[in-house]
């Protein structure tokens, strides 16, 4: 079981700090407002959905929180201290990982080399004379580590770690690049339209490795257009529009037509 998951019941009391904040973020792109003084928050064992129009300004909020895009200004935290997030190594370091809509696995790769892409294990790392690159890798260690991140995540629908990634289903990918974003200690994963191009069943296997996210005290923040999806998963979702926060709604306090109204709002 992951060590850092926690008496949840304490996670949320009205006490407690948000894991991550984000405050006062502005990005333009020329002269467009992408972000415009935009706060966020969400807390661990936190499941917080970020809806908005296209256009809104959610994939920039995503990739600043993620480092691979600067944002002009703003201030991030984690459990109430000031963090820097200039690149994706910081926001690795800070334990922020992403899921991108478009995965960025390797097809022709089996699964466990897609875990570890770029993070190889090496077989005879102690021969500290030889360079890295020329160690042969250890598969069979590797292997081992895949199969028990899926026991881990539960997803039982994958027969063969050996299977290359592009006769996999769109769902069971999913599944990978998620294993893949939290296989390091990270406590904040965020997830950039995780279903959009998922069927029924496929998307209901990654709202239940969503859901097992939160259970481990990960806090985890979804992007999606799907308002079903949304009120089947999150716990609070967060409204943007134009770049500026509308709104943050309790999820057991409000229904979806108030989310679409708040969405759609003076356009
Ligand atoms: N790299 C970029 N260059 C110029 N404009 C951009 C860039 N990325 C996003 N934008 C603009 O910023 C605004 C917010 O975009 P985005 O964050 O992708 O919205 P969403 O993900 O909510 O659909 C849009 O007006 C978009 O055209
Ligand atoms: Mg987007």
């Amino acid at each position: 079981m992951n060590n850092n998951t926690l008496d949840l019941g304490n996670t949320n009391s009205p006490n407690s700090l948000p894991h991550f904040v984000a405050k006062n973020i502005i990005k333009n792109f020329g002269g467009i407002k992408a972000l415009n003084n935009l706060n966020f928050e969400v807390y661990r064992g936190e499941v917080m959905g970020l809806v908005g129009d296209n256009g809104a300004g959610k994939s920039t909020l995503m990739k600043a929180i993620s480092g691979s895009q600067l944002c002009d200004s703003g201030t991030f935290m984690i459990d109430g201290e000031e963090v820097k997030i200039s690149s994706p190594q910081d926001a690795s370091k800070y334990g922020i990982q992403i899921v991108y809509q478009d995965l960025a696995l390797c097809e022709n790769l089996d699964i466990p080399a897609n875990l570890f892409l770029g993070n190889e294990k090496k077989l005879f790392n102690y021969l500290r004379f030889i360079p890295n690159f020329l160690l042969p890798l250890d598969h069979l260690s590797m292997e081992e580590s895949a199969i028990e991140s899926m026991k881990n995540l539960k997803v039982s629908t994958i027969k063969s770690m050996q299977a290359k990634i592009g006769f996999l289903s769109g769902g069971q990918r999913q599944s990978i690049a998620i294993a893949r974003a939290i296989k390091s200690d990270s406590s904040i994963v965020l997830l950039d339209e995780p279903t959009a191009a998922l069927g029924v069943s496929q998307t209901k296997e990654v709202l239940d490795l969503v859901l097992r996210l939160k259970e481990t005290n990960h806090a985890v923040v979804i992007i999606s257009h799907n308002l079903n999806n949304v009120f089947e998963v999150c716990d609070r979702i967060t409204v943007i529009r134009q770049g500026e926060n509308v709104e943050v709604f309790d999820k057991l306090k409000s229904t979806p037509d108030q989310i679409v109204s708040a969405i759609t709002r003076g356009t």
